[in-house]
């Protein structure tokens, strides 16, 4: 059996006018993902996680080309699809909810209209059913009143009750994947923590997958199975949540991992030194080689191909830190 959802060695590149300058911004990503299953793909910001997301979708910008890899879902080739047919994918097998949900919702129609259209569109409901239907979504994202509020507009809505309407919207088309890219920056720690349980529960009780999208390592470990961790459009380490917080073997991920505050502690906050390469200008070698405390000669000339380091890990590094210098 194909896993649910397959990426391998993904590439794409945003161009610039008459193709000037190249922003690899997808440079080789691969992963699976399985019912019920959560990835979570973690990195620094401009590392190439929502590209990854729209391209899961072909929801890439014209300025942006997918020159080579697959994505298959249950074994389907999604790459050879017209849009015509993708758009009977969006939504009824891979829901997205996007970085800013706001700009999701539609301000001009009711909450009733916007949950009920996937389900009208996707799953066929009409009349009494589909009206049933949207109270039973509203409901499970723990709408109150729902019956009273599906005729509200967003705009009477408040902040976290807008991100789980577009949680019940995302849930509307019955997906077998939903595409989170960080759902709960905007939200305030108390109701991101509600918000992060609802979508457990919700997960739990429709066996979805979930691609999860965060630079929040707390929120990985919260909610994900096995994790990516992207720098520069490659994902460099991959490996099981547990694995990554108690074995990290890339340099990067431990130096992400130390770059968390921690309670009790007066030590100055560890930060990763330098910045992320620009995607258009990468260094020659591995990516990280410039922050890097442990790069050698081979790091700064040969790019490092992904070994994998067991069952369930792989890496991308010459030098991968080994289980006995690791936390354990
Ligand atoms: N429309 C575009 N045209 C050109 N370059 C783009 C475009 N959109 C994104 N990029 C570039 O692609 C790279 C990856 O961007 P992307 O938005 O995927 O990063 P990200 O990991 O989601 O970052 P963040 O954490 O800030 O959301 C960045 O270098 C960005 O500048
Ligand atoms: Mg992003």
């Amino acid at each position: 059996m194909p896993p649910l959802l397959r990426v391998d060695d993904l590439r794409a590149y945003y161009f610039g006018f008459r193709g000037t300058r190249v922003v690899k911004a997808i440079d080789g990503v691969s992963f699976s993902l399985e019912a019920g299953e959560t990835f979570g793909l973690v990195g620094e910001s401009g590392c190439g996680k929502t590209s990854t997301c729209h391209a899961i979708v072909r929801l890439l910008p014209p300025s942006a080309r997918i020159v080579s890899g697959r994505i298959e879902l249950e074994g389907e080739d999604l790459l050879g699809k017209s849009q015509t047919e993708m758009r009977q994918i969006r939504g009824r097998r891979i829901a997205t909810i996007l970085q800013d949900p706001m700009a999701s919702l539609d301000p001009l129609f009711s909450i009733y209209d916007q949950v009920a259209e996937p389900a009208y569109y996707h799953r066929a409901f009409r009349g009494r059913r589909l009206r049933q239907r949207v109270k039973e979504l509203l409901s499970a994202v723990r709408i109150p009143s729902p019956e009273r509020r599906m005729k509200d507009l967003p705009h009477q809505m408040s902040g976290g009750m807008r991100q789980r309407i577009v949680g019940a919207i995302a849930l509307a088309g019955g997906p077998q994947v939903i595409i989170a890219d960080e759902p709960t920056t905007n939200l305030d720690v108390t109701i991101q923590l509600q918000y992060l349980n609802l979508l457990k529960d919700l997960q739990r009780a429709s066996g979805v997958a979930l691609i999860f999208v965060t630079h929040n390592l707390g929120i990985v470990a919260k909610m994900c199975d096995k994790v990516g961790v992207m720098y520069a459009g490659k994902i460099v380490e991959m490996q099981s949540v547990r694995g990554l917080f108690y074995n990290p073997r890339h340099p990067y991920t431990r130096a992400l991992l130390d770059s968390i505050p921690k309670l009790g502690t007066k030590d100055p906050l560890y930060v990763i030194p330098g910045q992320p390469p620009d995607l258009s200008r990468l260094p020659a070698g591995c990516s990280f080689q410039p922050r890097c405390q442990s790069a050698m000669e081979r790091c700064r000339v040969e790019e490092p191909s992904e070994q994998h380091l067991d069952d369930a890990a792989t890496t991308r590094c010459w030098l991968p830190l080994h289980e006995a210098t690791t936390r354990g």
